[in-house]
């Protein structure tokens, strides 16, 4: 008698958790959804640029230093990814990897400066309180093309 007591008074706890457990595979599914909803248009970037010989000590880094480095430079920058050396955009932020060599439309640093994808991650953030504005389709196409040609 007892042990059968016991079996009824277990039970609505164990499907309790079995409930819980549906509900958290459920929301981790539709949170999974909700970022494949995020689609990468690359035919959206502004082509690469023609020039040859593109080096981030001559090109890149002046587009930065005017346009990112307020806010990825050594005070606290954001995501932990710093723009003010080749070796700190190499290393990339907390997520990881900012840039893949020879491959410019692939990286997530191109993708962000170029307004495609997430729009929470386009750079330099829409509507910041720096006035920061958003770069040209040439200074774009510029840090696509120093990629593409290998990111010296
Ligand atoms: C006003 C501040 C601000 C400016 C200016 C700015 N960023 Fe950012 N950036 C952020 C913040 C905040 C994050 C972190 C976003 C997050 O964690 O969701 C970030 C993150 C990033 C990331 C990392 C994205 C990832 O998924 O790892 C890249 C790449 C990036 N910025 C590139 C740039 C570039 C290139 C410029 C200049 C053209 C720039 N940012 C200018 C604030 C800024």
């Amino acid at each position: 008698m007892r042990n059968r007591f016991e079996r009824v008074r277990r039970k609505p706890c164990r499907s309790g958790v079995y409930i819980a457990a549906l509900m958290a595979v459920s929301l981790l599914t539709s949170l999974g959804a909700e970022k494949l909803k995020v689609t990468v248009d690359l035919s959206k970037i502004p082509p690469a640029s023609r020039q040859t010989g593109i080096t981030y000590a001559q090109d890149i880094k002046p587009i930065f230093d005017k346009s990112c480095v307020r806010c990825h430079g050594e005070h606290k920058p954001k995501g932990h990814l710093r723009l003010d050396s080749l070796e700190a955009v190499f290393k990339g932020s907390e997520d990881g990897k900012v840039i893949v060599s020879w491959n410019g439309a692939g990286s997530v640093l191109v993708q962000n400066i170029a307004h495609v994808g997430d729009p929470d991650d386009y750079m330099p953030p829409p509507k910041n309180k720096a006035g920061i504005a958003p770069l040209t389709p040439q200074q774009i196409g510029l840090v696509r093309a120093w990629i593409d040609q290998g990111a010296q």
